[in-house]
Parts: structure tokens; C-alpha cells; sequence
């Protein structure tokens, strides 16, 4: 296999696409997020890379309080939409059916099969172009639907997955394998 250096950049493969949701001046406002992870198990956290440019920024410094919202191929346009399109040129409050948790602002999407109520815990600033959120999931809703014995079954919420540098969405693919179990009796040559 030859291998060739490219450029240092965020070559993560494959990344999330999340809807973000926040109240901005007491109105939803969403945007798209490919930076997203889980940082912590107890208490449970997340976090979100978003540009300080951004106007649902200014609700989740303003509340202390957001959503990650997980989409579906079913609603892959307006996803991309709320990612091309700022609040800040229009209002992308009535695009979705909105509902609220416990935090009574964070809006979260009903069309999105998976959503996570979270509540801010710190923000980061490792540069100058990103703020960096972190979260604690205080609720998670999901669609009774998209649970296979009490679990959140991926091919049920089917999400839709980012190839970052291709700029393209894609679905998931087979299952090929069950993880902590598969590589138990791995042997080693
Ligand atoms: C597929 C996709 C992924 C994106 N991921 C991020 C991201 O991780 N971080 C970020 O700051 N912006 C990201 N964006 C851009 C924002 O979603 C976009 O600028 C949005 O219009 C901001 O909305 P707002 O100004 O209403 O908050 C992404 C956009 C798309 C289409």
C-alpha cells in the first residue's frame, strides 16, 4: 500500500450531521453541525464545533440551553437548507414542528426521529474562528418506533452520514458486526 501525505485538515471519516436547535431571541433557530461529539458518560455530554459567526450561537450564550437534533434522509433538504441559510438573512423558525423538554428553550425537531435536550456546561475556545460547546444531555426523546428492545436502533432511525472534504450525505450501510463481541477470540499470528 503506498501511502501519500495531503494536507493537514479535518479529515474525520465518516462524520454525524446534526440539526442544532436554539431559541434566539425567544424564536427557534437551527443550523447544521458535522462537528459533534460524545465527551463524557457521566453525567452524560456532548459537544458542538460551530463557527463564532453563527446566529443560533448567540441563543445557546444567551440560554445556556440547546438541542442536537438527529435527521433522516426524509428530511436531507432541509437539512442541508438550515446549514446553507443564516437566521441571520432569514427566519427558519416555522420550518420544522417544534416541542420542548424539561429546559423549556432548547426547541427540538418532532420530524427528527432522535433528539438530545441539552444544557450548556462550558464553552472552549482552542481558536479563533470556533466556538466549542459543551453539553449536558439532560433529556433524549426518541420516536417509539425506532426502538428494537429498548434501544435506539440505527438502521430505524437510518441518519443521515457526512463525507466531509466530498461535501455529500450518504446513508448507512449493512451491519457487519457485533461490537465488544467480535474481536474476543481474535488470534494474533
Ligand atoms: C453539511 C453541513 C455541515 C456543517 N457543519 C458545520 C459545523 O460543524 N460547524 C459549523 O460551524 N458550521 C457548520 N455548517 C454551517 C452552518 O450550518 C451554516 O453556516 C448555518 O447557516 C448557520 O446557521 P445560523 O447562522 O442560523 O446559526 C455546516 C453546514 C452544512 C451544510
Amino acid at each position: 500500500m503506498v501511502k501519500t501525505k495531503i494536507n493537514p485538515s479535518t479529515y474525520l471519516y465518516p462524520m454525524p450531521v446534526v440539526i442544532v436547535g436554539a431559541n434566539v431571541v425567544n424564536k427557534p433557530n437551527f443550523m447544521t453541525i458535522a462537528w459533534c461529539g460524545i465527551v463524557e458518560n457521566d453525567p452524560p455530554m456532548i459537544s458542538i464545533s460551530a463557527s463564532k459567526k453563527h446566529y443560533t450561537n448567540i441563543g445557546i450564550h444567551e440560554n445556556k440551553t440547546f438541542s442536537i437534533n438527529i435527521p433522516t434522509k426524509d428530511i436531507v433538504e432541509l437539512t442541508d437548507y438550515v446549514g446553507i441559510k443564516s437566521g441571520k438573512e432569514i427566519d427558519k423558525s416555522s420550518l420544522f414542528s417544534v416541542f420542548y423538554g424539561d429546559l423549556e428553550n432548547a426547541p427540538m425537531i418532532e420530524e427528527a426521529p432522535l433528539n438530545l435536550e441539552c444544557k450548556l456546561h462550558k464553552i472552549v475556545n482552542l481558536g479563533e474562528s470556533h466556538d466549542f460547546f459543551i453539553g449536558e444531555i439532560i433529556n433524549v426523546f426518541i420516536n417509539e418506533d425506532c426502538l428494537e428492545g429498548g434501544i435506539p436502533d440505527i438502521q430505524k432511525i437510518n441518519p443521515i452520514i457526512y463525507s466531509t472534504k466530498q461535501r455529500s450525505y450518504w446513508s448507512i450501510g449493512k451491519k457487519i458486526g457485533e461490537a465488544w463481541n467480535i474481536g474476543k477470540n481474535y488470534q494474533a499470528d
